[in-house]
């Protein structure tokens, strides 16, 4: 899936569907980035992108950074988000992942908390792009070391 056939997605489910806000990543086009999607119908109704990436905890791991998680208003609660993600979880280890990471809005933190994800204590910020309150998260893939900070 190329970025651009998710930017419709993106721009409703995470910019209020204003024209004018981004919904691109500067890496979006790198051959390395990974763009998952689900199709309803045709329809893109799930969008997950995952980058390369240095994470903010455990930097010696292979990792990648999540952005652009949405899953379309009217078919939300019904195990997508769930299955986009382990689906590219499952792709991402056999490249090698052995950490992913994401700055994770506050309204999602449940859905992350639920699904194997972990909070990093004192991350708390609001982003520069959104101005929402987010979460720094991360999922180890690897049953690697366990980590010193706590989780939420
Ligand atoms: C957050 C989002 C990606 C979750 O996807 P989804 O397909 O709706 O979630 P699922 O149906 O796979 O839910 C899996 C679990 O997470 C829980 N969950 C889902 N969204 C939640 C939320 N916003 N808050 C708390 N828990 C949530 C579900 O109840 C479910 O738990 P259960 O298995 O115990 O019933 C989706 O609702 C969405 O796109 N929301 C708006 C955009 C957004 O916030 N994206 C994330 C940006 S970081």
């Amino acid at each position: 899936m190329r970025a651009d056939e998710l930017f419709d997605l993106r721009r409703r489910v995470l910019r209020a569907d204003h024209p004018e806000r981004s919904v691109q990543d500067p890496r979006d086009d790198e051959a390395t980035s990974l763009h998952f999607a689900g199709l309803l119908d045709g329809r893109v109704v799930a969008s997950a992108s995952w980058f390369p990436s240095g994470a903010p905890i455990n930097p010696d791991f292979v990792s990648f950074q999540l952005r652009y998680m949405a899953i379309d208003y009217d078919v939300q609660g019904r195990g997508y988000g769930t299955v986009v993600v382990e689906t590219a979880l499952d792709q991402l280890r056999n490249l090698g992942a052995e950490q992913v990471w994401a700055n994770a809005r506050d309204t999602a933190l449940g859905f992350y908390l639920a699904t194997g994800w972990l909070a990093i204590a004192g991350s708390e910020h609001l982003s520069p792009e959104t101005q929402l309150p987010h979460t720094v998260i991360y999922r180890e893939l690897m049953g690697g070391a366990p980590s010193n900070e706590r989780s939420a």
